[in-house]
């Protein structure tokens, strides 16, 4: 059984159709990633997974669990870890503090221990600013903590929106070790959202390329013999011209 199964979701706002009956699915201790232009829906759907938004149509299930009607708060207790856009730190709170929010409904002292010192191993920025209000952090910086915070609660699988966006290329390796790590030592299944093709396809173990609410292909990066297809895909190469449907079906 997939850990994550998307089947045939549609998601509006309003009028517009951002998401057009997607299915996906993401096999336990798989790396899946989704990739696609601005607007093509790729925050929507892992918002509709973690409870954020609410899908016209369509189910998702999370180990069998079906997650449609639940609040995030009870989606993320079954295991269901969720990075959105836009580095929400607890700004006022220390480094320190916004780590250990991460592992409070944990009762494991020992581990959380040992995992919050591996997370300061791998951002020493982190661990130098540990005391300091998280709020004071730079963009990339704040980027880190969220991960780790995230990754502080243990999660069998984590959903991250972007983790590369704005942030230095060397950081940009350094988050991906920390994602990569966490899946090696502990099976900690990822979902994650990138806008570059190239990125995703030296980590992932599939992709999906979604444009216009719809998932346009599925490939795994070892079968590919050339990025023909996946260009064509992502934009739309050989396809008439779309438009976003406006004032979707009921
Ligand atoms: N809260 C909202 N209200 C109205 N429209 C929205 C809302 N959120 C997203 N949209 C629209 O839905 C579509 C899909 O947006 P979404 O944010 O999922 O795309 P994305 O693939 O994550 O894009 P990006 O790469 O720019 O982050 C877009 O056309 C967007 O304008
Ligand atoms: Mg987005």
């Amino acid at each position: 059984m997939p850990l994550i199964e998307v089947d045939d979701v549609h998601v509006n706002y309003g009028r517009l159709s951002a998401l057009r009956g997607v299915s996906l699915n993401v096999e336990d201790g798989e790396i899946v990633c989704i990739c696609g232009p601005n607007g093509a829906g790729k925050s929507t759907i892992l918002k509709a997974i973690a409870g954020g938004v609410r899908p016209r149509l369509g189910a998702i299930r999370f180990a069998g669990v079906a997650l449609m009607g639940k609040a995030p708060e009870a989606i993320s207790r079954l295991g269901l870890s969720f990075v959105p856009e836009g580095r929400h730190v607890f700004s006022t709170l220390s480094v320190d503090e916004n780590l250990r929010i991460g592992s409070y409904q944990r009762r494991d002292r020992t581990n959380i221990n040992a995992d919050r010192e591996r997370m300061l191993e791998l951002f020493p920025r982190l661990r130098e600013r540990l005391k300091q209000p998280a709020g004071k952090l730079s963009g990339g910086e704040q980027q880190m903590l969220v991960i780790c915070r995230a990754l502080m609660t243990r999660p069998r699988i984590i959903l991250v929106d972007e983790p590369s966006l704005g942030l230095a290329p060397q950081i940009i390796g350094r988050v991906y070790d920390i994602l990569l790590d966490m899946r090696r030592r502990d099976n900690v299944t990822l979902l994650i959202n990138e806008q570059s093709s190239e990125r995703v396809m030296r980590v992932a173990d599939r992709v999906y390329v979604l444009r216009n609410g719809v998932i346009r292909l599925c490939i795994r990066p070892a079968d590919i013999a050339d990025g023909r297809s996946l260009k064509s895909a992502y934009f739309g190469f050989d396809e008439p011209q779309e438009t976003l449907q406006e004032g979707a079906q009921q």
